[in-house]
């Protein structure tokens, strides 16, 4: 055993036989992030099992955050694990797939951060602009997101960068306002001079193509890392076709309309496509109304050729994809975060 006294760890990645440090209290996916090795993984909670490895050797707990549904006791009795949610207690060997991308690694950093706005921007949307103090710049990709500590959790809560990496400038997000969510009720009550504490970026929801049709999809706050990656897409030349589905229940969920719209009038080749599933009887509009799965059918009937990158919750993600492949997208076309 290799236990030193700052109680560091070492783990084997096979087949590539890679060897990478871990400290204790640290997780299996956080130590290889960290490490620069490329694995898949999507909520980095325990909840999507993207990131299952299996562990041949050595001494390892599974957290409690991990359900039966999401790793089964034969495949833990088999050594299979997930990596987000493993931490160590000896060196270990495991065996796990490393992905190869021609996408940019960002290095994760621990940061400190100041409130600078808070605002409502629906009923349940806030839009938070943090400063970084410590350090003050982190370099990340649009679509990526960063990792908050909630102080009453003891625990992290994952949240998408809303706008494209611009050296030393602030950083957005849009939380919702889930009842009875610690983390995103600590996130919508910070008040401006507040710090935050967090890690970062993750996450492979980058822009892959500029040189095709494009369709970015999104609910609630997914239109966070939408945004990203759109202010990314247009503030360099872009000259295929993009378009924006964004779904919402009624008028009161819907937001930076204008900012949309005022994009539609830079750039004719940018569709902003907002639909309303229930529209109050209240609601004045015109627009576009039924589940966004079903508005995207009627707009696109060939999508095989494009890229699509989508962001909302899981029923949306499901039926928006079902929509994509029946018109012809490959799957390996399509990205997403789904919460
Ligand atoms: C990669 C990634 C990026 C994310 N980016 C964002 C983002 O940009 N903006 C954002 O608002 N959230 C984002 N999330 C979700 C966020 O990390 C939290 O899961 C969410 O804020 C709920 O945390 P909580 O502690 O408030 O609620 P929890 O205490 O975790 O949950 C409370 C209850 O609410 C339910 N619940 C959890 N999440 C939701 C939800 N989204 N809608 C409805 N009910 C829910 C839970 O099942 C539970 O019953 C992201 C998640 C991931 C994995
Ligand atoms: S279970 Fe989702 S990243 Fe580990």
């Amino acid at each position: 055993m290799t236990k030193t006294a700052v109680e560091t760890y070492e783990i084997t990645l096979e087949p590539s036989g890679k060897v990478i440090t871990v400290k204790e209290g640290q997780t299996i996916l956080d130590a290889a992030i960290r490490n620069g090795v490329q694995v898949a993984y999507g909520c980095r909670h325990g909840s999507c099992a993207a990131c299952k490895c299996q562990v041949l050797e050595g001494d390892y707990e599974v957290m409690d955050r991990v359900s039966e549904y999401s790793l089964m006791s034969f495949e833990r009795e088999e050594g299979f694990t997930l990596m987000c949610s493993t931490l160590v207690e000896s060196d270990l060997v495991i065996e796990v797939e490393e992905e190869e991308s021609d996408l940019p690694f960002f290095a994760v950093s621990d940061f400190e951060a100041e409130v600078v706005e808070n605002v409502a921007c629906t009923h349940d949307i806030h839009m938070i602009k943090l400063k970084l103090q410590e350090p003050q710049n982190i370099e990340y990709a649009s679509g990526q997101f960063f990792e908050f500590e909630i102080p009453s959790l003891d625990d992290t809560r994952a949240y998408s960068l809303a706008n494209k990496y611009e050296e030393g400038s602030m950083i957005e997000f849009h939380v919702k306002r889930v009842p009875e969510g610690k983390g995103s009720n600590y996130m919508c009550d910070l008040q401006v001079g507040d710090t935050v504490t967090g890690s970062g970026p993750y996450g492979s929801m980058q822009l892959r193509s500029k040189d095709k049709d494009l369709i970015f999809i999104a609910g609630g706050s997914g239109m966070a890392p939408i945004k990203s990656l759109l202010e990314e897409l247009f503030s360099q030349s872009f000259e295929k076709e993009a378009w924006f589905f964004y779904g919402a229940r009624s008028k009161k969920d819907l937001y930076l309309t204008e900012e949309w719209e005022e994009l539609v009038r830079q750039h004719p080749n940018f569709h902003f496509v907002p639909a309303l599933s229930q529209p109050a009887p209240s609601d004045v509009w015109d627009g576009e109304t039924g589940f966004i799965a079903d508005v995207i059918s009627r707009t696109l009937d060939d999508t095989s050729n494009m890229d699509a990158y989508l962001c909302g919750p899981p029923i949306m993600i499901e039926t928006a994809c079902d929509a994509l492949s029946k018109s012809g997208m490959k799957g390996t076309n399509i990205a997403y975060d789904e919460f």
